[in-house]
């Protein structure tokens, strides 16, 4: 048999909203692989976070195929807009939803992470925001379109440079992985506010960050994961449907991908059947990403 077994692993987990979100799905594979998991979510969600970890009536939604339940280590804030908390503006540390936590910066959380837990073997990357996502990149403004840039792709660069010395020469290597999105590459006009942009930096950071944590024996990949429902997503455009039926009836396997199938790629990325693998960029689409339609 080939073991898939994370025990004694410690996945930390970036951008759970809600139970829809695919790192609510990857976060639960990784535990129900043996994994444990910190998540890590921004500060004004992760009052919603807790009460999908603990309400009865999101139980269901806990279940692991063996009958326990997903069940993080722990759940810290963490705002990918801000390396450090000197980057934080006044006017954010007094808001309410931020003023309850001293510490929500990328560098802070990664290095409470990797101190308590003695460091990281996993670390999932899937946050994206864009302000004006909903307009095309045409009319799209400077400040939006920096905006998403710093959180949809700078912030995998800073969360690996902060993250790197806790993942160094860890047992059988340490890995990242990134979400993306086939808009990186290919026109997809819906997809605005500048968002693209963000995954084609995201698509070229990960291939360079592969490089600059190699030596370590850490591993940098991205799933291209084909269009899926979630809250964000429904958010970007009404018709979200539609265009999940189109990719489906244009894709190879016609239908369209489940959360699950994101997941299920992700724990092969972070195993060591990965172990050779680098830099690369993993389509999770039913095949879409093929088609010259
Ligand atoms: N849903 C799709 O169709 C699709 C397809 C391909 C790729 N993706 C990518 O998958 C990833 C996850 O998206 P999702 O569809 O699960 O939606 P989601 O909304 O559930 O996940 C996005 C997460 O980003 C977090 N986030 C936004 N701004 C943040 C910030 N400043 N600091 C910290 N966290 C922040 C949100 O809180 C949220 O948890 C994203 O990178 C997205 O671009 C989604």
């Amino acid at each position: 048999m080939i073991p898939l077994d994370f025990s004694g692993k410690l996945a930390l987990v970036t951008g759970v909203g809600d139970n829809e979100s695919f790192a609510w799905f990857i976060a639960k594979s990784l535990q129900a692989a043996g994994a444990k998991v910190v998540l890590a979510c921004h500060p004004r969600v992760l009052g919603i976070v807790e009460s999908f970890l603990t309400r009865d009536v999101d139980r269901e939604a806990r279940l692991l195929p063996d009958g326990s339940e997903f069940k993080p280590v722990k759940v810290l804030p963490c705002d990918a807009s801000y390396d450090t908390m000197d980057d934080v503006p006044a006017e954010v540390k007094g808001d309410r939803r931020y003023a309850k936590f001293p510490e929500y910066s990328i560098k802070g959380m990664v290095d409470a992470v990797g101190q308590e837990f003695g460091g990281i073997d996993i670390l999932i990357h899937s946050i994206a925001f864009g302000r004006e996502v909903t307009k095309p990149l045409i009319d799209t403004s400077r400040k939006a379109y920096l905006e998403a840039m710093g959180i949809s792709a700078y912030s995998l660069t800073s969360m690996v440079r902060a993250a790197a010395p806790y993942m160094a020469n860890r047992p059988g290597g340490a890995s990242v992985v990134g979400l993306t999105y086939v808009a990186g590459e290919r026109v997809v006009p819906h997809y605005g506010g500048g968002m693209a942009t963000c995954k084609a930096s995201l698509q070229i950071d990960a291939k360079q960050l592969a490089w600059f944590v190699g030596d370590k024996n850490v591993r940098v990949n991205l799933i291209s994961a084909g269009p899926y429902a979630s809250r964000a997503a429904r958010a970007i455009n009404k018709d979200f449907g539609k265009l999940i039926d189109h990719a489906a009836e244009h894709s190879p396997l016609r239908r369209p991908i489940g959360p699950e199938e994101v997941a299920n790629s992700t724990l092969y990325l972070c195993s060591s059947l990965a172990s050779g693998v680098t830099g690369q960029i993993l389509y999770v689409d039913c095949g879409y990403n093929v088609m010259g339609t």
